[in-house]
């Protein structure tokens, strides 16, 4: 009996020193341990013995049994702690390592800009309005005292969709799509794309951005246009930033004005960016034609107004030092990368 516990101890000393598996180890359990095991078979043997030899044997057998049950408990703890490492180097992450950073977008220059421009004139009690791209002849033109075969049709170089539908070459026919629907006092800006058919260059495109503003209430006056912008022109740029008015002429106003702001790049000393005259023209403006107001619905013995509309892009390529309308189209995101 001893010598056949001996055998079987060996057994498993060899095989417990090639098994490298938790699965293995359940094997050889069975295999030594299990109803069908070794020693279970020797506990099955145990009738051939006299009454005398079999407590000695079972107890000889029990003892096997706590010895080998410890030495595979053993081997199992050595197996999962080996596993256990295995993961942990398996799973490790470097917290050193830079994370992948999503690439984030950043606003256009020229949205940065007509944000700026907008907040100037809200903060002044100004309120957003929009009108269509695609517009009425009627709105874009005759409303704005423009009749057909009148030159100023052919200075604005008009898409037109037909007869009577054009691409908008301005902002203006806003105003009247608000004179028409509201009631005075009337105090809006119409941010929006308009179109001409400009061919692309350096300080052209065939569509562009303007911000239409319009005024209309009582005793309105020229200087009211001009505080505005001046405020307009401060807000926007900073102290001793101010206006120059020089005469124009646009059919839908009466007087008009094109409007220069001092040079920002030389504050007024004469730089290349103003050509050496200390300003920037930025935009056209005037008193409300009365004509207009009347064919508007608006009586202009009893209200006046004014309007002006200011070049968008003008005023972000001043801002920025951009040297380039088509940097403003291409969408090249390595020149829009640098306004975050
Ligand atoms: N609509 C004019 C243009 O596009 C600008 C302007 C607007 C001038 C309002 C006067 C008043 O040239």
């Amino acid at each position: 009996m001893k010598e056949k516990i001996a055998q079987i101890e060996e057994l498993l000393v060899t095989e417990l020193a090639v098994c490298d598996s938790l699965q293995a180890l359940d094997a050889l359990r069975v295999k030594v341990l299990g109803k069908k095991g070794e020693l279970t078979a020797l506990l099955r043997g145990m009738g051939q013995l006299s009454p005398e030899e079999r407590p000695v044997a079972g107890q000889m057998i029990n003892e096997a049994r706590e010895k080998f049950t410890a030495m595979l408990e053993e081997k199992q703890a050595l197996l999962k702690a080996q596993a256990q490492e295995a993961a942990l180097k398996r799973e490790t992450i470097d917290v050193t390592q830079p994370a992948a950073m999503p690439k984030a977008g950043c606003v256009h220059p020229m949205t940065l800009v007509l944000n700026e421009v907008v907040d100037c004139f809200t903060g002044m009690g100004f309120e957003v309005v929009e009108g269509p791209e695609v517009e009425l002849d009627h709105y874009n033109f005759e409303l704005m005292n423009i009749p057909k075969n009148h030159p100023a049709r052919d200075a604005q170089d008009t898409f037109y969709v037909d007869d009577n539908i054009v691409l908008r070459t301005h902002t203006s026919p806003v105003q009247a799509r608000t004179m028409l629907t509201r009631k005075p006092p009337i105090r809006v800006i119409c941010p929006g794309r308009v179109y001409r058919a400009d061919e692309m260059d350096a300080t052209h495109s065939p569509v562009f951005h303007q911000l239409e503003g319009l005024v209309i209430d009582k005793d309105v006056t020229m200087a009211d246009l001009r505080g505005t912008l001046n405020a307009f022109a401060e807000r926007l740029y900073g102290k001793g930033i101010t206006t120059r008015f020089r005469p124009s002429f646009f059919p839908f106003t009466e007087p008009s004005a094109e409007v220069d702001l001092t040079c920002v790049a030389c504050h007024g000393k004469g730089c290349r960016v103003c050509k050496g005259t200390g300003w920037i023209e930025v935009l056209g403006c005037g008193m409300v034609n009365p004509h207009v107001l009347e064919m508007c619905g608006i009586d202009p013995k009893e209200y006046s107004g004014f309007a002006f509309g200011i070049g968008i892009e003008r005023i972000t390529m001043q801002r920025y030092g951009i040297p380039d309308l088509r940097l403003l189209f291409e969408g090249d995101v390595r020149f829009l990368g640098q306004f975050r």
